[in-house]
């Protein structure tokens, strides 16, 4: 069996010892024997783990009663073919970048990361769930705002911090290394983009979509694609349009000035709001925010100077390791030498910030 599967029979022993791939007999002398059903269920087995899934998540996959062989084939077909061409993406954009360099050209950290096409969270992803979770008082906000919709498309749902439990959920999500780590019993994840919504007009009651909409490659057309789908939107984003904008967050302002330049071609509120034909609303982000988004820790400085917190935002990995240096290092002399506290004194006087984050409502 271990020579027909390509691997090793310690593997098939581990499979058997974790109940991934139980054999249904052994033989008198004690050797595992493999029936028909077993080699068809090791065979999804070793398809999931070849696209990088966890045993843990393979074991949910592979012991769903709703799912037969049939539907194992073609959901492992589905995922080889996107990994084929996200592969094929990559060759042409590594391609790329050794002619640039041949010609003595130097890329930028994020044209580098082009590299992984719209995935920059199959890099990233996996230390996402390190600091970032559901905040309640931003989940009660953008809970109430879907009404009373019953069924709910969840966009660039990620982790799916911000599902709601009571509704009818189902998450989009193209990141296969975020996929992998919604936990157990979350809402079923189709694997798509933003901006070609594999579903129906009207399909949906209220689409929703948490801190996703600035990864997305065309905003505006992801945000109509949900406007299509579903008869409510809700929308938690950046005003990245208001006058000086980039001013108003002490670590973009006084540390990382290339945050600015992230968000260069990013549509206007007006653009944004225009899409779903719907209107913008403040929210506040508590001064103990339990989600470590960006502006998350803005009365809470020294959290910047921990790895976990900065490898959780996209932003440090965006700006690249020289300026993520510099703004880190520049922190922390200001908080031991006492400058950052003496610049942002009246911070401490604030319960929650307006940092620019808006929930879009349509
Ligand atoms: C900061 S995470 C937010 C995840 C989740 N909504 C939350 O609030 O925890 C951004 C997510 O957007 C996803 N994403 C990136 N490009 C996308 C696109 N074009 N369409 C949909 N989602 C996308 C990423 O893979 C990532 O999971």
């Amino acid at each position: 069996m271990a020579e027909l599967a390509g691997v090793s029979v310690r593997t098939l022993h581990h499979y058997d010892e974790i109940g991934l791939v139980r054999p249904s007999a052994r033989t008198a002398g004690g050797y595992r024997a493999y029936a028909a059903g077993d080699v068809e269920r090791l065979r999804e087995v070793l398809g999931y783990r070849r696209l990088g899934f966890g045993l843990r998540e393979i074991a949910d996959l592979v012991d769903d009663p709703d799912t037969d062989a049939v539907a194992h084939l073609r959901r492992l077909r589905g995922l080889l073919v996107e990994q084929r061409d996200r592969a094929a993406a990559m060759v042409t954009a590594i391609d790329k970048e050794l002619e640039a360099r041949a010609l003595g050209i130097r890329t930028t950290p994020e044209e580098q990361l082009q590299v992984f096409g719209a995935q920059l969270y199959e890099v990233i992803g996996s230390a996402y769930p390190a600091t970032r979770c559901t905040e309640p008082r931003i989940a009660a906000r953008i809970w109430d705002a879907l009404g009373d919709a019953r069924t709910v498309l969840n966009v660039g749902a990620g982790t799916g911090s911000y599902e709601p439990g009571d509704r009818d959920v189902t998450a989009v999500e193209p990141s296969a290394v975020m996929r992998a780590q919604r936990p157990a019993g979350a809402a079923p994840c189709v694997a798509a983009s933003a901006e070609q919504l594999p579903f129906e007009d009207g399909s949906f009651d209220a689409a929703m979509a948490v801190s996703t909409v600035h990864h997305w490659q065309d905003a505006v057309a992801g945000l109509r694609e949900m406007r299509r789908v579903a008869r409510r939107v809700v929308v938690l984003t950046y005003d990245a349009s208001s006058p000086g904008w980039a001013q108003r967050f002490w670590l973009s302002r006084d540390y990382l000035p290339e945050f600015e330049g992230l968000l260069d071609h990013w549509p206007s509120l007006a653009d944004l709001t225009g899409a779903i034909g719907g209107h913008a609303e403040p929210v506040l982000i508590p001064w103990d925010c339990a989600d470590g988004f960006f502006e998350a820790y803005w009365r809470r400085p020294e959290a910047y100077l921990d790895e976990h917190v900065r490898r959780a935002v996209s932003v440090w990995s965006r700006v690249g390791p020289e300026a993520e240096q510099r703004a880190v290092d520049g922190l922390r002399d200001d908080l031991s030498s006492g400058r950052w506290a003496e610049r942002n004194r009246d911070l401490v006087a604030h319960d929650a910030a307006e940092l620019g984050l808006r929930l879009l409502v349509a």
